[in-house]
């Protein structure tokens, strides 16, 4: 397999205008959580795993290149479809080379968590987005275990260099922060643990490991614990290869989603939405906001519920956005951002502290972004207040190597009374390649 390579593009700007209502159907790419995890897990079952609907964006195809540096086999069959033949668990292969994930937080993490159970070493690296990103909450739990960090930047930060345990110790582990990154890394490295590992987490974040650690065939117990989960993997188990069906990302389908609920006029289906309960809190919280969203043709697809969504534009109007929902949208506030800017009255967002460490300061990025906008916004310890109204827009907004900053302020413009530029749209491809052809789609005009 190929894989482009983000830090090699140079940086491009681009605006977008203001748009005649957006109208028709878009189907967003695959998800992105569980495209790494296909790759991933295909690694782990000795056979061929099959996916299809594969995210082939740049963080997935990285992970990717990884799972075969540690001896998969990958072949792309078709748009979306591939083949992985995987050594399996237990006979995975020390890479040659430093694993370079770009700037995949989700790669490095879960791959850490493979590496960490294995008795091999590895060294873990991506572009300057990645080497900001803290990694003891990772490395932390995997020492527990018996992995030794052979070395590492700037208190805990890639490149960083990992020797697996050969022996993983199973261990009952409480993760410091709702994170499914360090949840899975856990899950991962336990695999090839003789014994019980579990992880419990204070407020449930999302599942698809455990999911897919159950289609795969091992055995996973999980049980409400307070607000949160408690999640027992029994290790060792023989992982079976199989089909993973990929249902499109909520995180993507956000973009169109706010688009048409800010540009008047606009009526557009957005189709085949993972409906996966962990996943929809922005679709919650817009609904609190008065927004027409439908839910059309439920259906369960890949283990998941889907369903295509109708949008329409209207009157929006400010909430409070309770900080134990944050799990459930954590990567939706830059775009949440966008929307309570174009509501009537304010919205408050509370409990953002793990924004602060995405693929940039996102707490920063999202208030910096506003006010370039001309859009009122206040920062307090880790909540953030947005005054709605009407954007004057007119700003060039600093993008920070983050994808989500980049669509969110472009999603911004095709509504606000002048054009809104970010500084680079390369970072785009990392989780939704064809985002501009897709909001061109529907009447988005970009320059
Ligand atoms: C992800 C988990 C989330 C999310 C990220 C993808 C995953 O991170 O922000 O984009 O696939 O497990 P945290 O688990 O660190 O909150």
């Amino acid at each position: 397999m190929s894989a482009h390579s983000s830090h090699s593009r140079a940086a491009s700007p681009l605006s977008a205008v203001r748009a005649r209502p957006l109208k028709g159907r878009v189907r967003p790419p695959g998800d992105k959580s569980i495209s790494h995890r296909a790759f991933l897990f295909g690694l782990l079952a000795c056979g061929e795993t099959k996916v299809e609907g594969l995210l082939e964006g740049d963080d997935v195809l990285g992970t990717g290149k990884a799972c075969e540096a540690l001896g998969a086999v990958i072949e792309r069959l078709g748009p979306g479809q591939w083949r992985i033949r995987g050594p399996g668990l237990g006979a995975i292969l020390p890479p040659r080379e430093t694993l370079d994930f770009g700037n995949a937080g989700t790669g490095a993490r879960l791959m850490m968590g493979v590496v960490g159970g294995h008795g091999i070493t590895a060294t873990f690296d991506g572009d300057a987005s990645l080497r900001k990103r803290p990694m003891r909450r990772i490395l932390d739990p995997l020492r527990l275990m018996g992995a030794q960090v052979l070395s590492e930047a700037d208190g805990g930060r890639c490149p960083i260099g990992l020797k697996g345990a050969r022996d993983p110790a199973p261990i009952e582990y409480r993760t410091p922060v709702a994170s499914a990154q360090i949840k899975s890394a856990v899950l991962l490295a336990g695999l090839n643990a003789p014994g019980a590992t579990t992880v419990i987490e204070a407020q449930a974040s999302r599942d698809h490991t455990e999911k897919m650690l159950a289609h795969f065939g091992a055995e996973v117990i999980v049980a409400a614990e307070g607000e949160g989960r408690r999640v027992t993997l029994v290790g060792r188990p023989e992982l079976r290869p199989a089909t993973v069906v990929v249902p499109a990302d909520p995180s993507s389908a956000a973009f169109p989603i706010v688009a048409a609920l800010i540009v008047p006029g606009s009526d557009i289906v957005v189709e085949g939405v993972m409906m996966n309960p962990l996943r929809t809190g922005l679709l919650k919280t817009l609904g609190e906001m008065g927004a027409h969203i439908e839910a059309l043709d439920r259906r369960v697809e890949g283990g998941e519920e889907v369903a295509d969504l109708r949008v329409r534009h209207g009157t929006l109007r400010g909430v409070d956005v309770p900080a134990a929902r944050a799990p459930s949208m954590i990567d939706e506030y830059p775009i949440l951002a966008v929307a309570a800017a174009f509501a009537s009255g304010a919205t408050r967002m509370r409990g953002l502290s793990e924004l602060r460490v995405k693929e940039s300061d996102r707490l920063a990025a999202v208030a910096a972004g506003l006010k370039a906008a001309g859009v009122d916004c206040a920062i307090d310890g880790d909540d953030l207040t947005v005054e709605g109204g009407r954007p004057r827009g007119g700003g060039m907004v600093s993008t920070q190597m983050d994808h989500r900053i980049a669509m969110s302020f472009l999603v911004m413009g095709l509504a606000s009374l002048e054009p809104m530029a970010v500084d680079d749209v390369a970072m785009i491809a990392t989780s939704f390649p064809d985002f501009g052809p897709t909001m061109e789609q529907l009447g988005a005009k970009f320059r």
